[in-house]
């Protein structure tokens, strides 16, 4: 029988990655499917508390509705991902999502796409002039299995790096986020030029959750 887990997340681009990367027995339910609208505010100061506070606040959610923790639900998992750049002391970690907003002044992007390149041009900003452009992605994933006997419920971290090195520009539209300006350790393009078969082998994300798949059945 599928395991069926709801991936934590409101995040478009990140569920189509973890649906192409879980293996066919694992089944991955969105927020939207279980009927969870709510933003969570990700107030931890690390990767490993935000992807927590993340996975804690849908099981709580579904443990409170019964017709929805009654559905063979197996558990929750969420991702937390920072981008880690060595020039800068591992910055901006935990702030990755909305970096930008750290500049004086800065106002809250409408949209996804315009955060997205706001946060990728203040990468390039402040690299510039840098020679050592070296950086890394890490996704932290926090897995909460429902337990069919009791109300406990058992929580495990897992996590997934890609070294890599900032580009000096933009290359390719692929992926999402810092994507066009992440050059993986081995390949001399972005991951918003390479084909996303490939980032899903070698990605932060995909090696996390292939983390995640030795210990799912624990
Ligand atoms: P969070 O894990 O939802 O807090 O995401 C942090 C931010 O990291 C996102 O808003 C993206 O800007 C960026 N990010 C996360 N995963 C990726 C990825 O796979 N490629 C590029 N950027 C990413």
């Amino acid at each position: 029988m599928k395991m069926v887990l709801v991936f934590a997340s409101n995040n478009a681009h990140k569920l189509a990655e973890v649906r192409a990367i879980m293996p066919a027995g694992v089944k991955v339910l969105s927020l939207h499917e279980i009927g969870f609208e709510q933003e969570i505010d990700e107030t931890g100061v690390t990767l490993e508390e935000n992807s927590m506070i993340k996975a804690r606040t849908v099981a709580d959610f579904i443990s409170s509705q019964p017709s929805v923790f009654s559905s063979q639900i197996d558990g929750v998992f969420a991702d937390d991902t920072g981008l880690e750049i060595d020039a800068l002391g591992g910055e901006p970690g935990v702030y990755t999502a909305r970096w930008y907003l750290q500049d004086p002044g800065a106002k809250e992007a409408k949209t996804d796409l315009e955060n997205f390149a706001r946060n990728r041009a203040k990468a390039l900003r402040e690299l510039k002039d840098k020679d050592n452009r070296g950086c890394q992605f890490r996704t932290v994933i926090t897995l909460i299995k429902f337990s069919a006997i009791s109300d406990q419920h058992s929580a495990l971290q897992v996590e997934g790096i890609v070294r890599g090195r900032m580009a000096t520009e933009e290359y390719g539209e692929g992926g999402f986020g810092y994507d066009p300006i992440f050059i993986p350790e081995g390949y001399d393009k972005t991951f918003g030029e390479l084909p996303a078969e490939l980032k899903n082998t070698i990605s932060h994300r995909a090696r996390a959750l292939a983390e995640l798949v030795k210990v799912i059945h624990d």
